[in-house]
């Protein structure tokens, strides 16, 4: 599907983005390893999330649809049965990693795999750590990618300091080390987000995180929980950008988690000099919730690198697109994970805002832009299948002197697929 975007007036309204993803894959799961019946609110209904759903599925979890609530009823941690055909993770790395980590301590067979983006992304990094734990998986080309087999055994726990930040390696981690025999311990030099800590103790784990050591002792069994999911962050990041972007605007977003391990997104629009107000802050299902109220600003270019790069880390494509239209240069450095993700981000974002028209320069690890307001030109631009590069794109639009055609625009499914209607809304009627 292409889609022909004309440069925004005032973008102006409230709104409510789509469900965390990060925190649906893992309700999800959890849920389903957890004794009792879960109820999850506000699950996100897209593809990545479809993609978890059906997999846990396969596997025989228990989980069904009253109104607007997912009932997930769990038989706890050894409840699953082996699937009678390969678990398809579609495009989403979190179902792979984390499920990979889950399955290594079955007593079965299962496969997983993904579409051709998900096939090229590097799936080592959890299989060096779970084989340590004692699992037997192997993938393709040397068990760097995917198909992956794993042939569920006995685990035992580690202490492991894993070599780029992540939460998707923490997070399997922790699934195995649920049924291994002995403590897991995980050694994070930078936090990466801790959804699935906050969750597993919630649900009543031993689990403790302390100074960058997260250690988890087994032999609980998990108790089900009602989970009630924010809006997620990283979809939100696109309509402060928006919003901070086209003069005159004032949009209210509402129901977003602040979680501080993902909010780098507010750190750096405000040191940008963004018009950013954080009202109504509360706990949303164990999750710091808060109305975010964006003005536009006349921004200014910064450098983001170093810690800040795991709290940002998502919305870094779509921070170009602010760093493009502000006044001054801008640098990216430290996000070469920017290069393994549903495709290459630096690459991606680079050539197709140099496309439209922004002075950005591609670097190993990130990337250099020269701000100009009135730089972008729209031209015809391509997702490359990544949801978040075409959303992105879809922003840089709305301040183009030119149509901006956008090309296999669908893939927002992947995250957010009220994306359009709700763009089509705060561009108003006139637009
Ligand atoms: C995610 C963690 C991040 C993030 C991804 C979702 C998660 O990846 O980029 O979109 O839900 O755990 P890494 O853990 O690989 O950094």
């Amino acid at each position: 599907m292409d889609i022909k975007l004309n440069k925004a007036g005032r973008i102006s309204g409230e709104i409510t983005v789509s469900a965390d993803k990060s925190i649906s894959h893992r309700a999800l799961i959890l849920a389903s390893l957890a004794s009792g019946e879960s109820r999850i609110k506000n699950l996100l209904q897209a593809e990545d999330i479809n993609s978890t759903l059906g997999c846990m599925t396969q596997l025989g979890a228990d989980i069904n649809k009253q109104d607007d609530i997912l009932v997930v009823t769990g038989k706890g941690l050894n409840s699953f049965k082996e699937p009678e055909t390969v678990l398809d993770c579609g495009n989403s790395g979190t179902t792979m990693r984390l499920l990979s980590g889950l399955l290594s301590g079955q007593n079965f067979f299962s496969v997983l795999c993904g579409d051709e983006s998900l096939s090229r992304r590097p799936m080592s990094r959890v299989i060096e750590p779970l084989c340590l734990m004692g699992a037997q998986i192997t993938g393709r080309a040397d068990s760097r990618y995917s198909p992956l087999a794993i042939k569920g055994s006995s685990l035992k726990g580690i202490t492991y300091k894993p070599a780029a930040a992540s939460a998707q390696v923490k997070s399997a981690l922790l699934l195995a080390g649920l049924k291994a025999e002995g403590v897991t311990s995980i050694i994070e030099e930078i936090p990466t987000r801790d959804h699935s800590e906050r969750m597993l103790a919630a649900m009543g784990a031993n689990l403790c995180a302390d100074n960058g050591v997260i250690r988890l002792v087994p032999g609980r069994e998990l108790t089900a929980q009602d989970f009630l999911v924010p809006g997620d962050i990283s979809s939100s990041a696109f309509f402060m950008v928006l919003a901070s972007i086209v003069p005159g605007s004032e949009l209210l977003i509402r129901d977003v988690g602040i979680n501080p391990t993902r909010d780098g997104i507010l750190t750096a629009l405000e040191m940008m000099g963004a018009s950013l107000k954080i009202e109504n802050q509360r706990i949303f299902g164990g999750e710091a919730v808060a109305d975010i109220l964006v003005r536009s600003a006349d921004l200014k270019g910064i450098t983001i690198e170093g810690k800040m790069i795991p709290r940002i880390i998502d919305e870094l494509p779509v921070l170009a697109v602010a760093m493009a239209a502000a006044e001054g240069n801008s640098v990216v450095r430290n996000a070469e994970e920017l290069r393994v993700k549903e495709t290459d981000r630096i690459k991606a974002i680079v050539e197709e805002l140099a496309g439209m028209g922004a002075d950005i320069q591609e670097q190993a690890d990130g990337f250099i832009i020269k701000g100009n307001r009135d730089g972008f030109k729209g031209g015809i631009v391509k997702s490359r299948g990544d949801h978040r590069i075409a959303m992105s794109l879809a922003i840089a639009a709305q301040i183009s002197s030119g149509e901006t055609t956008i090309k296999n625009a669908q893939a927002v499914n992947i995250s957010f697929p009220e994306f359009w209607s709700i763009l089509a809304r705060v561009r108003g009627k006139n637009q």
